[in-house]
C-alpha cells in the first residue's frame, strides 16, 4: 500500500527521506516522491514513477540535494485513484504551492469535496490525496494545527497524513484516522512512518498514533494533540534489527524468508512449550480457560485467510469447537450478529490490514472477545485485540507471504491443542502432537536441503499458461495457499479446487497443457484422491503429486515426497516444497520476486 515517511530535525531531511522510502519500498512501488524545505522557505521536489531507484537517482542528479533541508516528507504509491504517473504520485501541492502533503489511505467523500473546490482551483491529477493540499489552502486559518484538525473533519474513510507549510519550514504536521502512523524519536530528530520497521534504524524509541490524534514537529520537538488537548504518551524502546535491509547470500528476501522457516516455528513454540513436559505453558492461552466459548469465527485475508482455514480444522477436530472462516472484506458487510459465546480470532501478518481492522472494530464496538494472531509487533491489530499472541516470524519483506504462515499455523494449532486439552484431557494425544512440534525445525531444514530437487521439477513448468492445485480436508486450504503464491509470484493462471470438486466442472479445463498440483498425503483421504488424479491423467493432465515419502511414486508424472507425520501436522509439509517451486518459475520468468506487479505487502484501504 501507500507508504509514508516524514522528517523533522537537524540533519538534511534529503537522504533520510530516500534511505526511508528504500527500506520500505514493499509497501508499495507504483511511484515516489519527496518534498523538503530549508530555512530559506525553499523547496526541494522530486517524483519518480517506478521502483524508488528511479527517484534515487534523479535526486542524486539534482544539485540541491546537498543543500540542507530541514523538514521533510516523503511517500511511495499503490495506485487506488488515477494511474501511475508523475502528476498522481505524492507529495501533492496546494494551488498557491505552499503546503505539501503525502497520505495513505481512501478519502471516500472525496469526489464530492472536489466538485466544491474545483470552482475554486485546478486539479491537476485524478487521486482523492490531492484534494487534501486544496482543502488545507481554502481552509487555512493562520494556523496549520487548526486548519488540519478542521480539514480531518470534513474527510471521510481512512487517512495517514503529513503536511508541511513552506512558510514554516520548522513544522511539519501529521495526523491520522484508520491508518497506521508511528513517530520515532533519535538523536538527528524526530520521524514520522507507516510502519516501525521503516525508521528502526534511525530512531530509539516511538509512539503509535491512535485514530484523531495529531503530531505537531517543530525543530526536532514532538507534541502530539488529541481532540485539540495536548497529551503525554509514553514512548516505547525500538528493538533493532538489521535483517530486513539485508538479503544475505540470497537473491531475493522472499527466498531469505524461506529459508528462515526453522526458525520461525522454533519462536513460535518458546516459552509457549515445555517440550520436556510437552505441556503448552502460554498464559494467555490458558486465560481462554476463563471465557465460555461456543463458537469461533476467524477473520482474514489472502494467505493470512487460508492459514485460518487450516486453523478451523483443527479448532473443530481438536478442540471440537464450531469454526467459522470468514474473508474480512465479506465479513465486513454481511449481517453481523455478533455472540457473546464466541471468540473472534484476527489473523494478519502486518496487523494493518484495513479489511480486517475493520471488522475487528466492529465486533470490538459489540463488546465480543477478540483474539489476535499478528506477526508485526505493535501494530494496529495487535493493539486492539483483546488478547493475541504474535506469530514471530520476525520482519517480513517478500510481499509474498512465506514463513509468517508457518508462524500463524503455529499459532492456530497451539491454540487448538490447548482448548483440546481443556475441553477433553486428551493429553497422550496432545503430547504425541507436541513432539511432532519438536520434530518440525528439522524437518524444514531437510526440505530446505531438497531445494535443488523442487527447482529442477518447477522449471519443467513455468511453460505452462495455467494451473491447478488440488487437495482434499485439511490439505485442501494447504492447496489454496500453494495456487495463491504461485499466481501472485509467476503471474502464471492458477485455480485451486478441492480434489473431489474437479469432477463437478472445472475437469473441463484439464489437457495436456494444464498441470496439477496435488496434495495427497498419507491419512488424508488418499484413496479417493488417487481417483481424482486418474480421473484428471485420463484427459491427459500432467500431475505433480505432493506425497508422503514411500507412496507409490508410479502415479504422479513428477512428485515431491514429504515426510510422514499424522494428519494433523500434515499441513505443515508441502509449504516450502511449493515456496521454492514458486519462486523458481517466477524466477525462470525474470519476475520480481520481492515486489509482484500490482501489489503490496500491507493493504491498508479497503
Ligand atoms: O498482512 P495480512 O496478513 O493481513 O495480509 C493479508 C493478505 O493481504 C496477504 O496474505 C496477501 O494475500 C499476501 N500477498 C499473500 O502472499
Amino acid at each position: 500500500m501507500c507508504w509514508i515517511f516524514a522528517y523533522n530535525g537537524k540533519k538534511n531531511a534529503i537522504p533520510l527521506l530516500v534511505e526511508g522510502l528504500r527500506t520500505l519500498e514493499y509497501r508499495g512501488y507504483d511511484s515516489a516522491g519527496i518534498a523538503a524545505v530549508n530555512e530559506k522557505k525553499e523547496i526541494f521536489l522530486e517524483k519518480a514513477t517506478g521502483k524508488v531507484s528511479n527517484l534515487a537517482s534523479k535526486v542524486q542528479k539534482n544539485p540541491h540535494a546537498k543543500d540542507t533541508y530541514q523538514a521533510g516528507i516523503a511517500h511511495t504509491r499503490w495506485a487506488t485513484h488515477g494511474k501511475v504517473t508523475l502528476e498522481n504520485t505524492h507529495p501533492h501541492v496546494s494551488e498557491n504551492e505552499r503546503f505539501y502533503v503525502v497520505h495513505n489511505g481512501i478519502i471516500e467523500n472525496y469526489m464530492g469535496i472536489k466538485n466544491i473546490l474545483e470552482k475554486k482551483y485546478h486539479f491537476y491529477g485524478d487521486t482523492d490525496s490531492e484534494i487534501i493540499a486544496k482543502l488545507i489552502e481554502d481552509s487555512f486559518d493562520g494556523d496549520l494545527l487548526s486548519t488540519v484538525t478542521t480539514v480531518c473533519e470534513k474527510m471521510v474513510g481512512a487517512y495517514a497524513i503529513v503536511v508541511m507549510d513552506k512558510e514554516n519550514p520548522s513544522t511539519i504536521i501529521g495526523a491520522k484516522l484508520g491508518s497506521p502512523m508511528i513517530v520515532g524519536e533519535g538523536d538527528d530528530g524526530v520521524f514520522i512512518a507507516s510502519d516501525i520497521n521503516a525508521i528502526s534504524h534511525v530512531a530509539k524509541e516511538f509512539v503509535s498514533l491512535e485514530d484523531g490524534e495529531t503530531v505537531v514537529i517543530t525543530d526536532g520537538k514532538k507534541e502530539i494533540y488529541s481532540l485539540g488537548e495536548r497529551i503525554i504518551k509514553t514512548s516505547e524502546v525500538i528493538d533493532h534489527n538489521q535483517e530486513m535491509v539485508d538479503k544475505g547470500n540470497f537473491d531475493t528476501f522472499t527466498e531469505k524468508e524461506i529459508y528462515e522457516i526453522p526458525e520461525v516455528i522454533k519462536n513460535v513454540c518458546k516459552w509457549r512449550i515445555d517440550f520436556e513436559k510437552k505441556e503448552i505453558i502460554n498464559e494467555t492461552l490458558e486465560s481462554l480457560g476463563d471465557h465460555e466459548i461456543k463458537r469461533i469465527e476467524i477473520i482474514a485475508s489472502g494467505s493470512s485467510y487460508f492459514a485460518g482455514q487450516v486453523g478451523s480444522y483443527w479448532l473443530k477436530t481438536l478442540a471440537g469447537i464450531p469454526t467459522e472462516v470468514r474473508i474480512s472484506s465479506e465479513f465486513l458487510y454481511d449481517t453481523f450478529l455478533p455472540h457473546k459465546k464466541t471468540l473472534y480470532i484476527f489473523i494478519s501478518q502486518s496487523g494493518e490490514t484495513a479489511d480486517v481492522r475493520e471488522c475487528l472494530k466492529m465486533v470490538k464496538a459489540k463488546w465480543c472477545l477478540t483474539f489476535g494472531i499478528v506477526n508485526v509487533v505493535g501494530s494496529t491489530i495487535a493493539r486492539m485485540c483483546d488478547l493475541g499472541l504474535y506469530s514471530h516470524a520476525g520482519v517480513e519483506v517478500g510481499v509474498a507471504s512465506t514463513k509468517n504462515i508457518i508462524g500463524q499455523y503455529g499459532v492456530l494449532l497451539l491454540l487448538a491443542l490447548s482448548l483440546w486439552i481443556k475441553r477433553d484431557l486428551q493429553i497422550h494425544q496432545c503430547k504425541t502432537i507436541i513432539e511432532e512440534l519438536w520434530n518440525l525445525p528439522d524437518t524444514f531444514e531437510l526440505q530446505l536441503q531438497q531445494a535443488n530437487t523442487y527447482k529442477e521439477i518447477a522449471k519443467k513448468y513455468a511453460k505452462y499458461p495455467s494451473m491447478f492445485f488440488l487437495g482434499r480436508n485439511i490439505l485442501y486450504p494447504v492447496a489454496a495457499e500453494g495456487s495463491l503464491k504461485l499466481k501472485e509470484l509467476s503471474y502464471i493462471h492458477s485455480e485451486c479446487y478441492s480434489t473431489g470438486e474437479l469432477k463437478h466442472g472445472p475437469l473441463a479445463l484439464i489437457d495436456k497443457n494444464t498441470p496439477s498440483f496435488v496434495l495427497n498425503l498419507k491419512g488424508i483421504m488418499q484413496e479417493k484422491t488417487i481417483s481424482n488424479v486418474r480421473e484428471i491423467q485420463a484427459r491427459n493432465g500432467k500431475v505433480i503429486g505432493i506425497i508422503t515419502s514411500g507412496e507409490d511414486k508410479s502415479l504422479y508424472d513428477d512428485m515431491i515426497e514429504v515426510p510422514e507425520t499424522s494428519a494433523i501436522v500434515s499441513p505443515f509439509l508441502p509449504l516450502v516444497p511449493i515456496w521454492i517451486m514458486s519462486v523458481e518459475i517466477a524466477k525462470t520468468l525474470w519476475r520480481d520476486v520481492d515486489k509482484p506487479q500490482n501489489l503490496a505487502k500491507s493493504v491498508t484501504v479497503e
